[in-house]
């Protein structure tokens, strides 16, 4: 009876997500944005709790993972995770660094950093781009390189981005990474600062997403149904849900925002399993209560 399962989970979802909804934060009139807790902390719109899978109040590409295996709350850019370590909502910003980043004093930047020309993401005034280059076979006698990272005769390097020194870096090392880090985070001495830079990690700053601003403007929040796929926009307000912003007149019934088909076919296929269930034990019962009454004719 999976499909029963199914039926059952998916029903429990929607109830849950149409409740998550309409949760303690954003009764009417909504004066705050809607919140949810993850990983220890509590996060609040346009970012969504990850594990809504028919729907979400906030924007695309900002859905928090809640690290139950203790990773804590994760964001991810371009595939990539990150654990997140400040949100200001009335700056847009956020503070970002890798996951699973050592504490100690000679981190190693597993990878670059990428931001999509399609993100709603992008880089503050307040970071400097490092470019490292690991594992170089051949250097530059004369520059300084990161002490804590050198193996037997191969030694790694770092630069601000727009000041790397004349070399053929790529030739010559074994793999590079360009690395947001917040300014501050790193002083003259990059050589013996990158560290601190890597643990503090960067800074985004957000956009309005365009489609959204109508409905934020007229005091509602945005909100995505029916998952990834087929996302149909919806602007969730004070009276309920409207179609675009909270001067539309009409709430939009919530069986259209799910435009679900898998769990729609689940649903459907699920009820026709439950007919035929029912059909087919009634017929047993049906012959069963017949054959004690004798040879039929
Ligand atoms: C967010 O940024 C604003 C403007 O820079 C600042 O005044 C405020 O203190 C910040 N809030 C937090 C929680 O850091
Ligand atoms: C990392 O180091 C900072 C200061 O150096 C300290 O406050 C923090 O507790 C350390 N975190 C872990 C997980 O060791
Ligand atoms: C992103 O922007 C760069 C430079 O502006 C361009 O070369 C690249 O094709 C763009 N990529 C996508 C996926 O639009
Ligand atoms: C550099 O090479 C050493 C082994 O020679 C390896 O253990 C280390 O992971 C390499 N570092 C990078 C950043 O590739």
């Amino acid at each position: 009876m999976a499909s029963l399962f199914h039926l059952f989970l998916y029903i429990t979802l929607l109830h849950t997500s149409i409740n998550g909804f309409n949760g303690h934060s954003i009764k009417p009139p909504i004066t705050a944005r809607p919140y949810f807790s993850c990983g220890g902390g509590v996060f609040r719109y346009p970012f969504w709790h990850q594990d809504q899978p028919s729907g979400y109040c906030g924007y695309p590409g900002f859905g928090i993972s809640c690290g139950g295996d203790g990773s804590g709350p994760v964001l991810r850019l371009s595939g990539d995770a990150y654990s997140i370590m400040k949100i200001n909502y009335s700056e847009n910003t956020l503070t970002l660094r890798y996951v699973d980043i050592n504490n100690g004093s000679c981190p190693r930047a597993p990878h670059g950093v990428t931001l999509d020309n399609s993100s709603a993401f992008s880089y503050t005034a307040r970071n400097n781009m490092l470019r490292f280059f690991y594992n170089c076979t051949l250097y530059p006698p004369s520059l300084p390189s990161m002490e804590c990272l050198r193996h037997g005769t191969k030694r790694s390097y770092v630069f601000i981005v727009g000041a790397v020194p004349e070399f053929d870096w790529s030739g010559y090392c074994e793999t590079t990474a360009t690395v947001p880090v917040i300014e501050k985070s790193v002083g003259g001495d990059l050589v013996d600062d990158f560290g601190r830079g890597i643990r503090e990690g960067f800074e985004l700053t957000w956009r309005s997403d365009g489609g959204c601003r109508s409905c934020e403007d007229s005091g509602g929040f945005c909100g995505y149904g029916g998952g990834d796929l087929h996302r149909n926009f919806f602007c969730f307000c004070s009276g309920g849900r409207r179609s675009s912003n909270c001067h539309n007149n009409g709430v939009v019934p919530i069986n259209i925002l799910q435009p679900n088909f898998a769990a729609i076919g689940t649903v459907v296929f699920g009820g026709l399993m439950v007919a035929a269930t029912f059909f087919y034990f009634i017929q047993r019962r049906k012959i069963g209560l017949y054959k004690p009454v004798g040879p039929v004719k």
